[in-house]
């Protein structure tokens, strides 16, 4: 059994771990000496079936590389699956250390014609499993005092996006679930930290590539690989991140970002409080030289990734 490496028997679970940014989790943990639990319901891209297949494939390419791994196939989506996927790891390995909320899936729409079934189905895999998977290992890592979540969100919520209203609404609720999970069981040594990746794989396949600018992007995304995610994440899941909670990075190639969090940057105050047409004239003015554009990921990360 490979102990060795960062992870030294720890157990982890990744969810979505059959595909893309997950299965390349899930791989470096295997080597790195983890434990792992390979979560898949092997759905559609816009979150339809499920196939027992892709998390199976991922634990046996674990295990013929000398790890130890299990495959869990429930849905995130649904509080029973996330406990039977807990549940998984006490019962193969007795206990465990991190949980990555990887799973994922798309459902792209302009606002005007986003369905109701678009914005529940993002949201409830998205947030609402995160949610869940982290609920139902909180227990644990209180019990023994020590723990490590690692959440997915996305510059599309942190920046911003065409089409991706739910999306981008999931993803930032997903910023919030992990710093008041920080915050609320620090006591507990219990960390918790979000990643924004880049990187090429079937759910950025579905990015409409309509224009010569959306067909030059999916192109430079193609060059940012999955497995470039996985350090980040085994890093934060190991005791080596033991100093760091609450944070928020970005992992694009070779590049490994910090990401700011929210706080005021400019003020105004009127002793004798404020009229719509004061505000209009006194703190409009003094405001909008530092409001932000209208932009997009790809305005921000304007170079190329290293
Ligand atoms: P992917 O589609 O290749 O993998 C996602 C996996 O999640 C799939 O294997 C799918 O079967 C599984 N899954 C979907 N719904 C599930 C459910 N209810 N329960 C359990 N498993 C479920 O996608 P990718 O790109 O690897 O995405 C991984 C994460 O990274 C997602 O949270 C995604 O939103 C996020 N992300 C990815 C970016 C990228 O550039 N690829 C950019 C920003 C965020």
């Amino acid at each position: 059994m490979a102990e060795a490496g960062c992870l030294n028997g720890n157990v982890i679970i990744v969810t979505g771990a059959g595909r893309g940014i997950g299965r390349d989790i899930a791989l470096l943990a295997g080597r790195e000496g983890g434990k792992v639990v390979v979560n898949d319901l092997g759905g559609s891209a816009d979150g339809e079936g499920n196939d027992a297949g892709p998390a199976q494939g991922v634990v046996e390419e674990i295990r013929a590389a000398g790890g130890t791994a299990v495959a869990n196939g429930d849905s995130v989506a649904e509080a029973a699956g996330a406990e039977r996927i807990i549940r998984t790891a006490i019962d193969a390995f007795g206990r465990v250390d991190a949980v990555v909320n990887n799973a994922g899936i798309l459902r792209d729409r302009i606002f005007h014609r986003m369905s109701h079934v678009d914005w529940d189905m993002v949201i409830k895999v998205h947030l609402l499993g995160s949610f869940n998977v982290s609920r139902a290992a909180a227990a644990h890592f209180r019990d023994q005092g020590s723990g490590a979540f690692v959440h997915f969100t996305s510059t599309s919520g942190l920046i911003g996006n065409f089409g991706q209203a739910n999306y981008a609404a999931a993803k930032m609720g997903i910023v919030g679930l992990s710093k008041s999970i920080a915050l609320d069981m620090a006591r507990y040594g219990v960390r918790s930290n979000c990643i924004a990746p880049f990187a090429w794989s079937r759910l950025i396949g579905t990015i409409p590539t309509e224009t010569p600018e959306e067909k030059e992007r999916v192109e430079r995304v193609k060059t940012m690989t999955a497995a470039k995610i996985a350090p980040l994440v085994v890093f934060l899941a190991s005791d080596l991140g033991k100093d760091v909670t609450g944070q928020i990075f970005a992992v694009r190639k070779n590049e490994i970002l910090l990401m700011s969090q929210p706080r005021p940057i400019r003020s105004v105050q009127r002793s004798e409080g404020w009229t719509p047409q004061t505000i209009a004239e006194h703190a409009l003015p003094a405001l909008k030289g530092s409001f932000y554009s209208l932009d997009r990921t790809s305005d921000v990360f304007t170079w190329e990734p290293v």
